[in-house]
């Protein structure tokens, strides 16, 4: 029985163990799919164990998404450029391939919630230049966005990545990103935000436009006020779980041989 999982640290509140167990149970198929918590100090060693124990795959999330690059075999060029992988495979003589579908997920879940969701329709707006946005900006650029407007309360983190990933990312200053979104089509928080726990997401809206597309990478909870505010201007608001559902796909096709669907039955699996 192939296995499979998501190594972590902390791991308990992955949502990944219950998605990669929903679609097993749905195709019927033979796997097992575990949450693996691990201390950076033991990462390599318990990676490169796992083929001998029947792994055929593994996620990687926080705090391990950069550090995996130091030593697998081979590294895919979306992840090169993003510079973090998220998605292992184990080849049959135990080589580690590392991939980032983080992007992926991304765009496949604005498609999924703004079918008629251009990118080459106006620039793009991202709040936040952390990790998240690493790989959004990548799948943007990538999608055809013809500019990205970036901000971040430590400018100097937007400024690395506009430097890093060229002319097309163009800086705003955080006490002035509301302005972003008079041009912006499609719209983007990476920050923590607006989560649970965490402090309001406190940009004024007030130049939303109604034909932009807009996403949080927040999911709990999942109608956060960047969202609330988005539905009341008339945009297309796409809510943050599908990107994580999504990112699974490449994934669990590689490691059990079945593309699986993500639908209301899959969110309603992982929101239980
Ligand atoms: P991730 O990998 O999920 O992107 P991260 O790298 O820790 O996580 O990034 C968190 C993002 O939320 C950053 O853009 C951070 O801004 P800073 O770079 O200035 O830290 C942003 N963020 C967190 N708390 C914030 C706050 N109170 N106000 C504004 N931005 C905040």
């Amino acid at each position: 029985i192939p296995r499979a999982g998501v190594i972590g640290n902390p791991i308990s509140h992955s949502l990944s163990p219950k998605l990669h167990t929903h679609w097993l149970r749905r195709y019927g198929l033979a796997g097992s799919y575990d949450a693996i918590q691990v201390t950076e100090d033991a990462l390599e060693q318990t990676i490169r164990a796992l083929p001998g124990q029947g792994y055929v795959g593994i996620n990687v999330t926080i705090p391990h998404k950069i550090r995996v690059l130091d030593f697998v075999d081979q590294v895919s060029d979306r992840a090169t450029l993003v510079g973090a992988a998220n998605t292992l495979t184990f080849t049959d003589d135990g080589r580690v391939l590392a991939d980032n579908t983080d992007g992926y997920g991304f765009i496949a879940n604005l498609r999924q919630g703004a079918p008629d969701w251009n990118p080459q329709s106006g620039p793009a707006a991202i709040f936040g230049a952390g990790g998240a946005a690493r790989a959004i900006i990548v799948a943007l650029a990538d999608a055809g966005v013809p500019e990205i407007l970036l901000s971040n309360r430590t400018r100097p983190k937007a400024e690395a990545l506009s430097d890093e990933f060229g002319t097309r990312v163009r800086v705003v200053d955080w006490v002035q990103a509301g302005t972003m979104l008079e041009t912006a089509t499609t719209v983007i928080n990476t920050t923590s935000l607006g989560m649970a726990g965490a402090q309001p997401f406190k940009v004024p809206l007030d130049d939303l436009r109604s034909d932009a597309v807009v996403t949080d990478i927040v999911y709990n909870p999942l109608r956060t006020t960047l969202l609330d505010a988005a539905a009341a201007a008339g945009c297309v608001a796409v809510d943050g779980l599908g990107m994580l559902l999504h990112q699974g796909v490449p994934g669990f096709e590689r490691w059990f041989g079945q593309r699986p669907e993500v639908d209301d039955a899959t969110r309603a699996a992982v929101l239980a």
